[in-house]
């Protein structure tokens, strides 16, 4: 009888672990409701995660101008299924072949305000189209004629702009009334559309028809080609078709690390994120972080982050032009060499390291997604245009808004860019070299978990992504990830900047006494998208951040 009994509980445990198996079902996490849904659509057409991977990208670039487009470029974080092969697709931008360190300098030396920001010059050879070509090609199921279909419908139909959206519009409205076809397109008499108007874009529409059809060479030669490097000049930028010709979508190994039981995969440089993920982590490898209080805890990992910041600013750029001892600077034993630098009383000031310090501000833009196809192919991606619609030019006729990411290089040694890092001749300007990122698509996994995570947010990310690993190993999924509280020390300014509620009273109190600044941000940055799958159960978790208008479906 107790036998039976026994049997009959194991019996009911085992078959609703297999209803609730999501074994058959995929997870995707975006940004925006309808590149989620166009991923889905496409999983639904028999594509895999490559393949759904492209439909979202794609449709980002049309229902999220803002924040990345074919105009701009991204890191795709890959995992096969069939062979655990893991890669990272570098469709970074690169400098164009007749840019200069000395750019956007003036006679006297110093950097001219808003020249790597705005307008034609602050643009980088897009890769993002070439990446969309390259991920379905050699690792997609379907035809690109599929796959960018729903961006095409979405530009061709139009949407419904959100209130995101207007918001960006208006931080970037001064920029996109001077070009005229940013304005036509985006803008309705030169000022922010009423909310919830409709945004056609027929050009941007055609564009894509084009690459749907010839593959890479729809938008770099030929008709779009000679729209884009017309408009550029024209525009006093520097593109020619050689540099189009020459842009090439580059494989990287992606960077690996451990932390207490959890394996991190992320980005490869020109992205620093893997870099100073891994190095952070490293650092704080050996603190009970889970046992400590609050001021402790935030007092240690701001000190990892001040380190491992310090070094994404003096060693790090584009490995295919410098050297970097990234073997070096993932090690744990450098690691070690570190950490006994912190003291648990008191603050390193970031003089000590070199550098001066002011804020500035950014982290609304960029866009990441993440996804799990139901035979366990992954991807992480992080795309970008840079600054809230890039450049806020877009090339005449072609529906691209050009990127202004040439702002992510070292203009002037010292100088801090748009999310106030610095850097030096790393991360100097050269023709065809890649500028670094802080771009951070990142898998993680322990023995019973697996998440794909991401954000964007400038020099940020690389943060968020870090608390949001510290809190997997913490035992929390996605819905934690994307709501934590975030706080922040990038080396310089030297100071931990925090969203409301990120610190309590006494914290703050605490980590001044320790000799730390702290400064609230007026406002909640990032937009993580995120998607746990749990190999026990085989069940998918997925969320969005509430920061974002995005949405997180499994289906
Ligand atoms: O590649 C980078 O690090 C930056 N261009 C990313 C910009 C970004 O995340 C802006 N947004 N919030």
């Amino acid at each position: 009888m107790k036998n039976l009994k026994f049997l009959i509980f194991i019996t009911l445990l085992v078959s609703f672990q297999l209803a609730k198996s999501e074994d058959n079902k995929a997870a995707i996490a975006s940004a925006h409701p309808l590149a989620t849904y166009a991923g889905f659509e496409i999983l639904s057409q028999g594509g895999n995660a490559f393949d759904a991977a492209v439909a979202v990208s794609a449709a980002l670039s049309v229902v999220e101008p803002a924040g990345s487009g074919l105009g701009g470029g991204g890191f795709w974080l890959l995992h096969r299924a069939s062979d655990g092969f893991q890669t990272m697709i570098d469709g970074r931008e690169k400098a164009p072949l007749s840019a200069n360190k000395n750019m956007f300098l003036d006679q006297q030396g110093n950097v001219i305000k808003g020249l790597s920001k705005d307008g034609a010059l602050s643009a980088g050879i897009p890769g993002l189209p070439a990446a969309l070509v390259h991920l379905s090609d050699k690792y997609g199921k379907l035809p690109l004629e599929i796959t960018l279909q729903p961006a095409i419908n979405y530009a061709e139909q139009g949407f419904s702009i959100g209130e995101r959206h207007r918001k960006l519009l208006k931080f970037r409205l001064a920029i996109l009334q001077q070009n005229k076809s940013t304005a036509r397109i985006f803008l309705s008499n030169n000022n922010v559309p009423k909310e919830k108007a409709l945004l056609k874009q027929l050009d941007l529409a055609n564009t894509l028809k084009q690459i749907a059809k010839d593959g890479k060479k729809g938008f770099y030669s030929g008709k779009v080609a000679d729209l884009l490097i017309n408009s550029v000049q024209k525009a006093g930028g520097i593109w020619t078709q050689k540099d189009l010709d020459q842009y090439k979508i580059i494989e990287r190994e992606p960077v690996k690390g451990q932390y207490q039981g959890v394996k991190i995969t992320s980005a490869a440089l020109p992205s620093s994120g893997g870099v100073v993920l891994i190095e952070a982590l490293n650092i704080l490898s050996t603190y009970p972080l889970k046992t400590l209080d609050g001021i402790s805890r935030k007092h240690l990992i701001s000190e990892a982050m001040r380190r491992a910041y310090h070094d994404r600013a003096y060693y790090l750029g584009d490995t295919d032009f410098v050297d970097v001892p990234v073997q070096r600077l993932i090690n744990p034993d450098y690691a070690a060499g570190l950490r006994m630098t912190i003291r648990q009383d008191k603050a390193t000031p970031s003089s000590f390291f070199a550098g001066n310090s002011q804020e500035k501000k950014g982290g609304h833009d960029t866009t990441h997604f993440s996804i799990i196809d139901k035979e366990g192919n992954r991807v992480s991606a992080t795309l970008s245009v840079n600054f809230p619609f890039g450049s806020g030019f877009v090339a005449e006729g072609t529906g691209v808004l050009l990127n202004d990411e040439m702002d992510d290089f070292v203009s002037k040694t010292g100088e801090m860019n748009g999310y106030g890092l610095v850097g030096g001749l790393a991360n100097s300007i050269e023709p065809e070299k890649r500028m670094l990122s802080s771009m951070s698509p990142t898998f993680i996994e322990d023995e019973t978990r697996i998440g794909v995570l991401g954000t964007p947010g400038g020099s940020r990310i690389i943060s968020m992504v870090l608390l949001a690993i510290l809190d997997f190993a913490e035992g929390n999924g996605p819905e934690s990830w994307v709501e934590l509280p975030r706080y922040h020390h990038q080396y310089i300014p030297d100071l931990i900047q925090y969203e409301k509620g990120a610190l309590t009273n006494d914290e703050i109190e605490g980590l001044q006494s320790l000799g730390h600044k702290v400064k609230e941000k007026k406002y909640r940055y990032g937009n993580m998208q995120g998607v746990l799958y749990n190999k026990k159960f085989k069940t998918f978790s997925v969320a969005s951040d509430p920061r974002g208008e995005g949405r997180a479906l499994i289906r």
